[in-house]
Order: structure tokens, then C-alpha cells, then sequence
């Protein structure tokens, strides 16, 4: 059985559907991709499984348990974190107190929990552990600011992998990335995918096809294509279509 299902799910805003029927399936230990052009719906997408929307028809299952419409907060506490499109760390802040500001209530009572925890044994050496996982490793003290824009970035996993997700769900990871960036961020997702389900919503396909087990193409609020990156660099439709250039 799938870890992560999304089944006959139907998403509109007023009268514009954007997910019109859409099924997925993600293996639990596998690394999934979802690709398809801009405004396909691959975010809301995730806004649907994640909680922060509710889908106008369909189920989510995780892990064999009806979770259409939980609110975000039970969603996450289940065990499943995302990351966002557009860059969710604050600058302001180290390393570790970015993690430290994802810890369930912490953002919510403010800088003086934050100094409290900061000097708490056991949550420094996850702190570093995690930073350690994410390649920025030796990092915990330096201001996210004087993070490279990559280093930001795997810092911003790193502050979705302090829940300790069984499933991860990244939206366009490379977004910003240059080639070096990204290839240092593909080899940091190959290293996570051992001990974490992944999820990855990407336009970059030479990235995508590199790490994924699974590709689902989203068009139209429908799956239109999905299989291993071989059957889909095969499938006609991907090739007809400029995903299967990019390909
Ligand atoms: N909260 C919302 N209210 C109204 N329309 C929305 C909302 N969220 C998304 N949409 C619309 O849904 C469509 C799909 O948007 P979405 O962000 O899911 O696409 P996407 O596949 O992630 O695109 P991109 O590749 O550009 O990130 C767009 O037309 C967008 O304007
Ligand atoms: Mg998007």
C-alpha cells in the first residue's frame, strides 16, 4: 500500500477548477516528482495535501488514515512537512534558531523560549545533527543572511526535516538555484532520500530526473502521465510537449 495517496480530488476557486480530477500515489522509502507547466496546479496541489486547503471533492490518505480537510497543524503533526516555493527562513536569525523557530509553539511565544531552548543540550545536538543532514553541517551561529542563497535554501529543508517528517514534500527546490547550487542540492536530496519519502515539485527535469523513482506530469488538474523517468522520457505526450524537450 501507498504511504501517500490523493484520490478523485476536485479543487476550485469560485468558477475556476484547478484541480479537476487528480490521483496520486506515493511509495513510502521512494523519491516521487511532479512536474507540469506553470499554473498546472502543482502547488495547490500541495496546498490541498498539506491541510492548508480543503479539496471540494476527493480524499487524502496517509498511511491509511482519512486526512481530507485536517487543519495544517494535526496534518504536520502526523508526520508530514513541506517546504515552500517562495523562501520561508528569517534572516534575522541563525541557523539554529531558524530550526529552533520550527519547533511546534515556539514562533507563537516568541524570542524568550527561543533563548531558553537555545541553551537546551539535547535540542542543540539536533539542531546540529539536522544542520549536519542538510550539508551545513558547522553552521549553527552564522546568521541565515550570511547564508548563500543554497545554503539558505537546505537550511529551509532543514527546517521541515525538524519535525521529523516520514514524508517531505519540497516545491521547486531549485528555484534561484545556479548550476552549482543545484547540484549540490541534488546531491543533499540523494543523501536524504535513504531515511526520508520524499516529494518534489520541479520544472528543473535534468534535477528531477536524476533523483526521482516516480514522475506523475500534472496538466490541466489532471495526472496526464506518470512512471519511472525511462517510460516517461518514452511517452509521447512528454515528448510532444515541452517538458519532454526539457527532458
Ligand atoms: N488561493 C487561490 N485563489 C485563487 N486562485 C488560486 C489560488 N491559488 C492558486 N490559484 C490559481 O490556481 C492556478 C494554479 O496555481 P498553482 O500555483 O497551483 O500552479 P503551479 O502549477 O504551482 O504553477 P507554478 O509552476 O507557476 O508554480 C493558477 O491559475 C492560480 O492563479
Ligand atoms: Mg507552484
Amino acid at each position: 500500500m501507498a504511504l501517500f495517496e490523493a484520490i478523485h480530488v476536485h479543487k476550485r476557486f469560485g468558477d475556476h477548477v484547478v484541480l479537476e480530477e487528480i490521483n496520486l500515489s506515493f511509495e513510502e522509502h521512494k523519491l516521487s516528482g511532479i512536474m507540469g507547466p506553470n499554473g498546472a496546479g502543482k502547488t495547490t496541489c500541495f496546498n490541498v495535501i498539506t491541510g492548508r486547503y480543503k479539496p471540494d471533492r476527493g480524499q487524502v490518505i496517509f498511511d491509511g488514515q482519512d486526512i481530507t480537510g485536517k487543519p495544517p497543524r494535526t496534518i504536520a503533526q502526523l508526520g508530514i512537512s513541506r517546504s515552500f516555493q517562495v523562501m520561508n527562513v528569517f534572516d534575522e536569525y541563525t541557523a539554529r534558531d531558524n530550526l529552533l523557530l520550527a519547533v511546534p509553539g515556539v514562533r507563537q511565544k516568541g524570542l524568550n523560549i527561543v533563548h531558553d531552548l537555545a541553551n537546551d543540550i539535547e535540542f542543540n545536538a539536533k539542531a546540529s545533527d539536522v544542520l549536519n543532514r542538510v550539508g551545513l553541517a558547522g553552521k549553527e551561529d552564522v546568521l541565515a543572511s550570511d547564508l548563500s542563497y543554497g545554503q539558505r535554501r537546505a537550511l529551509e529543508i532543514g527546517i521541515a526535516l525538524a519535525a521529523e517528517p516520514r514524508i517531505l514534500f519540497l516545491d521547486e527546490p531549485t528555484a534561484g538555484l545556479g548550476a552549482e547550487a543545484t547540484a549540490e542540492l541534488s546531491a543533499m536530496i540523494n543523501r536524504l532520500k535513504q531515511d526520508v519519502t520524499i516529494v518534489i515539485i520541479e520544472h528543473d527535469m535534468s534535477f528531477l530526473f536524476g533523483l526521482a523513482d516516480h514522475i506523475n506530469v500534472i496538466h490541466w488538474g489532471q495526472v496526464v502521465a506518470q512512471g519511472s523517468p525511462d517510460e516517461l522520457k518514452a511517452n509521447k505526450w512528454v515528448q510532444s510537449s515541452n517538458l519532454g524537450k526539457l527532458a
